[in-house]
């Protein structure tokens, strides 16, 4: 899409308006010159989402995007159709109007195994006439398709699959999308009006927090991303789609109308492949890079193959692989069927889908009372790991998959995500099927349940209850929270049953000489616990209060916490709104945050904790005690000899200097240690930063 000259040049020009955009005056910019802007913007939107690969960072960006943003307020007659800030909608979306494809979006035909594609290279072989054809193989992305249409290079109308006839228009959430162009250079290519479809994706990533986030706030997580993606795509409010980072992928260009120049088609590709890269050309992410083109189909079963083991390691879910006809003419002549291309073939990876029983419901009380359904399964095996319960989240969720005792269930397992039931078969019920009945009393405290009006979740209120307290005292020791190595859950059930521990500061007054006489504790396990225990108490801040187990307080929101403060109980005199100004932090979470630090019971214990040695204070926020670094920023990339990480951050802040995340010209020093990559290439295309070693950075500090 862009060559060196055009992107040296828009290097250079970004640093141009970087240097404008600290004019707080706009009026010397011109719409002329404001289209160089726009140009730059786009720059930067392809390289970090198309390419993957940034020049700048989100800071800088932004700055830039302001400035656009002022001008166009200030100019509304020079806003464009394509500019970056058009991808901004009004807010709420009414409807999604039913719109009509140009051409139906067909289904693919399916395949499982090498003998299918054979078979299917048979016919394409004898429907052709050749000895060989040639197709180009790429993967088959697990997401929700869309197609775009351009009209005069312009973004025009992007639509759901629908039926494949008819599908709802939804431009407005489509340009969210920041790797769909809002303008592309087809007219370069002599098309006037063309059609792309492809498909819009959740990286696994993006899902796995997007899941965590649902269930701190008590909703039952998606079963897959790709019901996020589709589910993101008709959301009626812009501005959230925008947040979910939909990406998209672009494979077929479906139908386009000459420009009115003749003999200027020659510019146009014959080929899938050459569709694809043209699509790349003119800033699309299309699977130019995955893609793979191919003589015979022995060829293609060895790509596909190959392409199966790396599955788990792309950022994104993919279900198999297509294989399409290269030749766009011998397309044309295979036709179709009434459901499916004849020139294309999808080929499936293993299922990550089995289905199962549903046996039995057991009802779990976890540390903030909430009873949560765990269905007992009859044991499939799914993506290569046996699952024999899942957890079946609320009342709600349970009428809305339709449950009955000894349904027949459909599970999946996406990537590394947990698995969930999809749905279950009614159509095959035999009416010996019973209802799921909820408990009415705690399974067990015997204490009656409650269901606050605007929650899905029956939670005991017996805050003494035993499974709520040792389920506290079990999270609070757990890997992601203190990580109090060899505690675990069966010691805690242990201890707590022997009453050598009744909470969570008991933990540091643990009875060494008692448990030392409880079977399976020998002098190595006891030293361990003990060397364990204290090493907890120097956790950083944010493990401790992810460990309390503040309702809706993940380990996300913990780390803006933690940050935000010097000491943990400086909560304590934060009011709600306060609260609600940090980053993340909603209605809810903030007013959980207040309740708990307004119960004096929780006061009391944080207190008891730190009189028992556990640090409460925020030990990375160094206060610095010279100024030697001051207006300084650094980064450090690569492995350190000398110092830590997290040391050599420290130094950088005591000393008045800054840590930044990127590489940008705000950064004054890259400090590299052993093998330091990208960051350092990246650094050594921008003048102003200083790239120095671990000795060099040594030297700057005060002796
Ligand atoms: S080509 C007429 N290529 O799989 C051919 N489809 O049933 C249009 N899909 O509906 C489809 N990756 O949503 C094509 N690289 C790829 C694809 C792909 C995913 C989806 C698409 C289609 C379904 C096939």
């Amino acid at each position: 899409m862009y060559n060196k000259a055009q992107t040296n040049d828009l290097q250079q020009l970004t640093a141009h308006w970087l240097t404008e955009a600290t004019n707080t005056d706009t009026k010397n910019l011109s719409a002329a010159n404001i289209e160089d802007l726009r140009k730059v913007l786009r720059f930067h939107e392809y390289r970090y989402y198309v390419q993957n690969d940034p020049f700048i960072s989100d800071f800088e960006y932004d700055t830039l995007y302001k400035l656009l943003e002022k001008f166009e307020k200030e100019n509304p007659a020079a806003i464009t159709a394509d500019s970056p800030t058009q991808r901004v909608g009004s807010g709420l979306v009414k409807d999604f109007p039913k719109v009509n494809h140009l051409v139906p979006m067909l289904s693919l035909e399916n395949s499982y195994n090498a003998a299918d594609l054979m078979d299917w290279d048979r016919k394409a072989r004898e429907l052709s006439g050749l000895s060989e054809v040639e197709y180009c193989v790429e993967p088959k992305f697990d997401g929700a398709s869309i197609s775009l249409i351009y009209d005069n290079d312009l973004l025009t109308r992007a639509a759901t699959r629908g039926d494949g006839v008819t599908g709802d228009e939804i431009t407005i959430n489509t340009k969210q999308i920041k790797s769909v162009p809002l303008s592309a250079a087809f007219s370069a290519n002599n098309i006037e009006q063309v059609e792309i479809r492809g498909e819009v994706l959740i990286n696994k990533n993006n899902f796995k927090a997007y899941n965590q986030k649902l269930m701190e706030e008590g909703v039952p997580p998606l079963a897959n991303p790709r019901n996020a993606a589709a589910g993101t795509l008709r959301i009626k409010d812009t501005a959230e789609v925008g947040k979910r980072n939909l990406e998209v992928f672009l494979y077929h260009v479906s139908y386009w109308v000459n420009s009115q120049v003749s003999g200027e088609n020659e510019k146009q590709p014959s080929t899938h492949s050459g569709m694809l890269e043209m699509l790349w050309e003119l800033g699309f992410r299309s699977p130019k890079n995955e893609m793979r083109v191919v003589k015979g189909i022995d060829k293609v079963i060895e790509y596909v193959n190959e392409f199966e083991i790396k599955r788990d390691d792309l950022p994104y879910e993919v279900d198999g692989m297509v294989i399409k006809v290269n030749d766009l003419l011998l397309q044309e002549r295979l036709g179709m069927t009434s459901h499916h291309p004849r020139w294309a073939m999808a080929y499936k990876f293993k299922a990550r889908q089995a289905t199962s029983k549903l046996l039995g419901v057991e009802f779990q009380v976890g540390r903030t009372g909430a009873v949560t359904p765990v269905a007992k399964i009859e044991p499939v095996q799914v993506g290569g790991v046996t699952v024999s319960s899942i957890s079946i989240h609320n009342e709600e969720y349970i009428k809305e998959k339709n449950l009955l005792l000894d349904d027949a269930i459909l599970i999946e397992r996406s990537g590394d995500v947990i698995p969930q039931i999809v749905k279950s078969f009614p159509e095959l019920r035999k009416g010996t099927e019973r209802a799921i009945v909820f408990p009415t009393s705690c399974p067990v405290c015997s204490h009656p349940l409650f269901k606050p009006a605007e929650e899905a979740v029956w939670r005991c209120v017996n805050i003494n209850c035993e499974a709520q307290v040792v389920e506290r005292i079990i999270h609070f020791v757990s890997k992601d929270a203190m990580d109090i190595k060899s505690f675990g859950e069966a010691n805690v059930r242990k201890f707590y049953a022997e009453k050598l521990l009744a909470d969570v500061p008991g933990i540091y007054q643990l009875d060494f000489e008692a448990v030392s006489k409880m079977e399976g504790f020998g002098k190595k396990s006891i030293d361990n616990l003990k060397a364990a225990i204290e090493a907890s108490k120097s956790q950083p801040l944010h493990r401790l209060i992810y460990a309390l187990g503040i309702r809706y307080v993940g380990e996300t929101t913990a780390k803006t916490l933690a940050n935000t403060v010097e000491h943990i109980l400086d909560f304590r005199n934060y009011t709600a709104d306060q609260l609600l100004q940090m980053e993340d932090v909603g209605v809810k979470v903030a007013d959980s945050i207040d309740r708990f630090y307004k119960d004096e019971a929780n006061i009391q214990m944080i207190e008891k904790l730190g009189r028992l040695g556990v640090s409460l204070v925020n030990q990375k926020k160094q206060v610095a005690e010279n100024d030697s670094l001051a207006g300084q920023t650094f980064l450090f990339t690569g492995t350190l000899n000398k110092l830590k990480r997290s040391d050599a951050e420290a130094l950088v802040e005591k000393n008045g200097g800054k840590i930044v995340s990127g590489v940008s010209s705000k950064l004054n020093y890259l400090v590299t240690g052993e093998d330091a990559g990208s960051k350092l290439e990246k650094a050594k295309k921008i003048n102003s930063v200083k790239i120095i070693t671990e000795e060099d950075f040594i030297k700057l500090l005060p002796v």
